[in-house]
């Protein structure tokens, strides 16, 4: 067990909540401050403001430890200080670091003694060497700078958080990392304690790298497609290399999310601004691209033009386990369908798009959203939509057609089930296949 040390968090957001809780329950005490008065308020009152796994319970069993404020100068004696704002992209794809500033700026004078100020959030390498100038700037030489990155994925953060491959401290000073180091104390992790600049990259190293793997396998599968093998046969294959390992092989319709698309472009930038062209990450993020759009050649290859033809947009979050919309496939799909003059029809068991699917129509069951569609497309890996292949969905859709964009289903199990099926890097049914059905009346006509 660690010592009980006073923690100061910035930013009671995904990033700041998952870490205040977490630290709660290694035994410290903890403070969690954000700027927004609704989201303190809920918080006192016990509500978490997001769907996270796990977090509600870890808040509410250390509400002793745990408490919340507008005030910054509440933080005036934590020894260590988090800050775990959002780093958004700006216009140019650089990382915005607005949000750091102003807690900087908001930073609490502490009586006497040292205090360690902590990065959790992403940000471009050499941002700690800006933060130690700014607080020198500002007489404050006893306030310590480490870049601790994290490495949480949504719906398993907090385990993540407690259960994490490594932990990564980058420090100016030894007694800083030292400090920030034992505040894990019970976890069981092997330690990196390291340089800031070198902290910072590899937070965006380790992102770049599992995208590079996604759009790798989303590549290999559109390969397999053209020359008839199936990548999930591929995939399981390449993973049992131990150099390669079995993670993130998993081909579909691209990466979303709040991190991959938006550390992806910072890092490209940072590297661009430094007059470095990083041909590997650009090409990552262009098949990512590329990859969401592909759901709309395949669907015009059974359809013909889509204009006025129905498609189920089958889950919506980012991935399965969140209700986040971020960067979600979905959205692009849905656009560009709508774009193509085709009905969109969708469906997710917790996220609410909102406007930001305007256009498209949501239901709230499976068998709704697929009633008369010409196609349905898994979009999210929702458990839910392991059963899609079933004989009341395909009584309710007009031309019984699935295209998997998850690689869900079992492709032989789909089409004995009587749908024609087309999954990503698998071998698909010929579109002559696609079972006969009668034009509604109401169709609009190509
Ligand atoms: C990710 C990183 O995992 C985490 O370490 C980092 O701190 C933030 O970004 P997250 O965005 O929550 O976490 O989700 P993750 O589970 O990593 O998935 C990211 C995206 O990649 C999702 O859209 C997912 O569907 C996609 N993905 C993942 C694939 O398409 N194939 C895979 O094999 C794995």
């Amino acid at each position: 067990m660690a010592q009980s040390r006073k923690i100061g968090v910035f930013g009671a957001g995904w990033v700041g909540l998952v870490t205040g809780a977490c630290f709660a329950e290694l035994g410290h005490e903890v403070i969690v401050r954000d700027v927004m008065p609704d989201r303190i308020d809920a918080l006192r009152a016990g509500q978490a403001p997001f769907h996270e796994a796990d977090l509600p319970e870890v808040l509410e069993r250390n509400r002793d430890r745990i408490r919340y404020t507008l005030d910054a100068d509440e933080l005036a004696d934590a020894d260590v200080l988090f800050i775990c704002v959002q780093t958004p992209p700006t216009y140019s794809g650089d990382a915005d670091l607005s949000f750091v500033w102003s807690a900087l700026d908001d930073l609490p004078r502490g009586e006497s003694g040292r205090q360690v100020l902590v990065m959790k959030s992403t940000v471009p390498v050499g941002t700690g060497e800006k933060v130690r100038a700014a607080l020198d700037g500002r007489g404050l030489t006893n306030v310590g700078y480490v870049s601790n990155p994290e490495f949480l994925a949504e719906g398993h953060a907090v385990h993540d958080f407690l259960n994490p491959d490594r932990i990564v401290i980058g420090a100016f000073a030894d007694e800083d990392g030292a400090a920030v180091e034992a505040l894990y104390g019970g976890i069981e992790a092997p330690v990196l304690r390291t340089d800031v600049a070198s902290a910072e990259m590899i937070k965006l190293a380790a992102n770049a790298f599992l995208m590079t793997r996604i759009s790798f396998i989303n590549e290999i599968a559109n390969v397999c497609e053209a020359v008839g093998a199936d990548v999930v046969e591929v995939a399981k294959g390449v993973g049992l290399d131990h150099r390669l390992g079995p993670h993130f092989l998993r081909a579909g319709i691209g990466y979303g999310g709040s991190c991959f698309p938006k550390d992806s472009l910072a890092l490209k930038q940072l590297a661009s601004n430094s007059g470095y062209h990083f041909h590997l990450l650009s090409a990552v993020i262009e098949v990512n691209e590329l990859q969401k759009r592909r759901v709309v050649q395949k669907l015009q290859k059974h359809l013909g033009k889509l204009r006025g033809k129905k498609i189920a947009l089958l889950g919506l979050a980012f991935k399965a386990g969140t209700d986040d919309m971020r960067e979600a496939p979905s959205l692009v799909l849905a656009s560009r369908l709508l774009a193509e003059g085709a009905e969109v029809r969708a469906w997710d068991p917790v996220a609410r798009p909102g406007d930001l699917m305007k256009g498209a129509v949501l239901y709230d069951s499976v068998l709704e959203a697929v009633e008369g569609a010409d196609a349905a497309v898994i979009v999210t890996e929702w458990d839910e939509l392991r059963g899609l292949a079933s004989k009341d969905v395909r009584d309710a859709m007009a031309r019984p057609l699935i295209l998997d964009g998850r690689n869900l289903l079992d492709p032989a199990e789909t089409r004995a089930a009587g749908f024609a099926y087309e999954g990503i890097g698998r071998p698909s049914s010929p579109f002559e296949a696609l079972p006969e059905t009668a034009e509604p009346e109401t169709r609009v006509q190509n």
